[in-house]
């Protein structure tokens, strides 16, 4: 069973995202546990204390690194095969390989920051820093989510095979998905591309890859 830790002072942000669809079935049939660890109870003092002001100056707050420590040790320490990750708009690109990457470890723990960010000495004590894109979030939370989620489909047997077929078509990075078309075969003067309702396999599948072509060429400049 995959084993996924989530550290975090919002636990009840993966409350509902867990509870729906296929993560919620992937956590019925035993397929991934995920636990959450409340970051605030491992800060010492009476007011629980997690950021501080930046030294040098400037806005916000920045994570203090005891109580972050702390929680990551403790993950650690439930599992000690667990690879730690910070979610941080700095760190490298999350992607379909990266998520097959997680898969293969069995045991990944999530790191989510608030406030301006951690202070830099955190950054020893995880294995790999993760960006979920080029834009800032007010947390981790959210990057977290769409790590989980993006690791928890591709688990063995979390998908039926129809699904896993689509999969194994368009994992390869930078390229993107066909085009795909449902019952009616006219919707508002939009046509069903004539290829795919042709009932030739060899003609689909030389439709659908061209598709592919032309749109990770034009969205991601690929191929
Ligand atoms: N925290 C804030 N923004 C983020 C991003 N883009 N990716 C990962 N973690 C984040």
């Amino acid at each position: 069973m995959f084993h996924a830790q989530v550290l975090t002072l919002f636990p009840e942000f993966f409350v509902s995202p867990l509870s729906c669809s296929i993560p919620k079935r992937a956590i019925e049939a035993d397929l991934v546990h995920v636990d959450c660890i409340q970051i605030r109870d491992f800060s010492t003092g009476k007011h629980h204390k997690v950021d501080d002001n930046p030294y040098g100056g400037g806005p916000g707050m920045v994570m203090k690194p005891e109580p972050l420590v702390a929680t990551i040790r403790e993950a650690r320490r439930r599992d000690a095969d667990t690879h730690v990750v910070m979610l941080t708009p700095a760190g490298v690109p999350f992607t379909q390989n990266k998520a097959l990457e997680y898969v293969e470890k069995q045991h990944l723990t999530l790191l989510c920051g608030r406030y301006e960010g951690f202070d830099e000495r955190i950054c020893d004590y995880v294995d790999e820093q993760l960006s979920v894109g080029d834009y800032v979030l007010s947390g981790g939370e959210a990057a977290a989510l769409c790590v989980l989620d993006a690791v928890i489909r591709l688990l063995p047997g979390v998908l039926g095979s129809p699904e896993s077929a689509v999969l194994d078509s368009f994992s390869e990075e930078g390229i993107l998905d066909w085009p795909h078309y449902t019952r009616p075969e006219e919707f508002e003067g939009k046509k069903v591309p004539s290829e795919l309702l042709s009932g030739n396999h060899a003609e689909i599948e030389r439709w659908r890859r061209e598709q592919s072509r032309l749109r990770s060429q034009q969205r991601r400049d690929k191929l």
